[in-house]
């Protein structure tokens, strides 16, 4: 038996008699499938419970959240095992709160809002990853470790200390949360997975297939950045945003990190700590993105790539190959960053 709660927004406004339509369907639907429940209409947003058989509540699942008259679609409960069901006479009872004037009606009502108040805010605290999990009816806490390829994207503010001590604290934080926005909004859009905030430095990572987008966030960002740069005052705070990247790709282990206080959903490898290592060569390259030779065999695009020499990196035994994209938008590293290494740059 499983049990499945979630919110959901209607696509387009929904009258009474929409909702009470799609409630009618369901009814005879479930009525086949020994699927029961309940679907609330309130403040123009979905409730619904739905339970039944494991394998039935999944297909529906799976089919509700492909349902275009609907988005937004959030799972806030999945109960699945030893449940008896809560609603084994409705097979799907529908309520529309706002209409309804008893007086029971006023509690359940302020329950709702708080419920769609914490989740909106836990929401933005939760790794997306994390959500996806939830979204598809699943319990993140008990997914197993698993060991994949990744690609990982390390980007870090350049020159973060050097403003924090210029700028007023207000200041510091609008340009930080501006940079942590920017490049969140951009990775998550080409399909990466932002995992952690570092202080100024953002860890993200990409599937192999997905390579030539984590390049081509790094690109987007720069461009993003540039522009706020550009279109910032002389004593803006944006003027220090300026990032530099690392691009690394190997195998990690990908699951839940943490202590009963505070689990994230992470990877940790090699890989991870190659990515950090090459974002950190961007000051002595001169180059904003620098990556290594794994990541390369995975570029199904025709990046030029311009090899800068086996390198080195902290804390490696063997010396890795360590390249940088030729593009329009990498030339303005060098000036932006520590004179002494531009010095040597030019030298
Ligand atoms: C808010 C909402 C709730 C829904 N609830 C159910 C439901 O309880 N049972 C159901 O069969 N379909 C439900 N649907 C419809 C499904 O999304 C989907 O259209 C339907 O299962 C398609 O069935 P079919 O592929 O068997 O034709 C709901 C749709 C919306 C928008």
């Amino acid at each position: 038996m499983k049990r499945i709660t979630y919110i959901s927004r209607p696509c387009q406004a929904m009258s009474d008699s929409d909702v009470q339509a799609i409630s009618t369907y369901c009814y005879e639907k479930n009525r086949e499938q020994q699927v029961t429940g309940v679907l609330l209409f309130f403040c123009g947003l979905f409730f619904q419970t739905i339970e039944g058989s494991e394998e039935k509540i999944n297909l529906l699942f799976a089919k509700i959240r492909q349902d275009k008259r609907h988005r937004d679609v959030l799972c806030l409960k999945m109960e699945s095992g030893n449940i008896v069901r809560m609603f084994p006479d409705w097979s799907m009872k529908y309520i529309n709160l706002d209409t309804g004037v008893e007086d029971l009606n006023r509690p359940v009502r302020v329950l709702l809002q708080s419920i769609i108040e914490s989740h909106q805010i836990i929401g933005r605290y939760t790794q997306p990853a994390v959500l996806h999990i939830i979204n598809q009816g699943l319990n993140p806490l008990n997914i197993p470790p698993r060991k994949v390829e990744r690609v990982i994207l390390f980007a870090d503010l350049v020159n973060f200390s050097l403003a924090s001590e210029i700028l007023e604290v207000e200041e510091t934080a609008d340009m930080l949360n501006r940079f942590l926005e920017i490049t969140s909004k951009i990775i998550s859009d080409l399909g990466g997975e932002v995992t952690k905030f570092i202080g100024d430095c953002v860890m993200a990572y990409f599937s192999p297939e997905q390579a030539d987008n984590a390049l081509r966030a790094c690109l987007l960002i720069i461009q993003a950045l540039r522009q706020q740069r550009e279109k910032a005052g002389a004593s803006s705070p944006m003027r220090f945003l300026r990032c530099g990247f690392g691009l690394a790709q190997g195998m990690v282990i990908e699951g839940n990190m943490g202590s009963q206080v505070k689990t994230d959903y992470t990877i940790i490898g090699d890989a991870v700590n190659t990515a950090a290592r090459l974002e950190s060569m961007t000051r002595e390259v001169g180059k904003p993105i620098v990556l290594c030779e794994k990541i390369r065999q995975s570029f199904g695009e025709d990046w030029k790539l311009v090899s800068v020499g086996r390198l080195q990196l902290k804390g490696k035994e063997k010396a890795i190959e360590v390249f940088y994209p030729q593009h329009e938008l990498i030339d303005d590293f060098a000036e932006a960053i520590n004179p002494r290494i531009s010095q040597i740059i030019a030298d």
